[in-house]
């Protein structure tokens, strides 16, 4: 499926990610109707840098989480942005931009790709950022508990 467009499905339910997710699906999205219109090299350098961008932003907040959860995926996990990564910055060439129907169906397959990355590694991520927030909440004490742990140490 060449998939160029963020759908409710691939929510994580960390915003930050999911609009960075989306942003990125967005200027795909562009680069690939603009290689279509046979829009200028200008313009398409343009989309392609967002595009650089974008993943930038998005694997650096990603890659937090990775570390903060301790994701057991964790080598395999960076080793896929940072092939991706170096397939973003590919896109900036002249050249590639130059030859439109390659330029589209390398989009189309990175809208592929992140759609299958964000369903093998960002969701699982996901579940252990929501996973080790749950503790925290879960444990954190009713205030009529600490009533008797306030008298306690008043009176001592
Ligand atoms: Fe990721």
């Amino acid at each position: 499926m060449n998939l160029l467009n963020w759908h409710e499905e691939m929510a994580l339910g960390i915003e930050d990610i999911d609009r960075q997710h989306y942003m990125f699906y967005e200027i795909l999205g562009r680069l690939h109707e603009a290689a279509g219109f046979e829009s200028s090299i200008n313009v398409l350098k343009g989309l392609a840098g967002d595009l650089a961008c974008y993943a930038s932003l998005l694997f650096r907040g990603e890659e937090n989480l990775i570390a903060l959860t301790q994701d057991p995926n964790a080598c395999s996990h960076l080793m896929e942005h940072a092939e991706f990564r170096h397939r973003v910055v590919e896109l900036e060439d002249v050249n590639v931009l130059a030859n439109r129907d390659s330029l589209r169906a390398t989009a189309e397959e990175l809208g592929d790709w992140l759609e299958n990355h964000i369903a093998q590694f960002d969701r699982p991520l996901a579940r252990r950022v929501r996973k080790n927030h749950e503790p925290i909440t879960i444990t954190r004490p009713v205030p009529s508990m600490e009533l008797p742990w306030l008298r306690e140490s008043v009176a001592s």
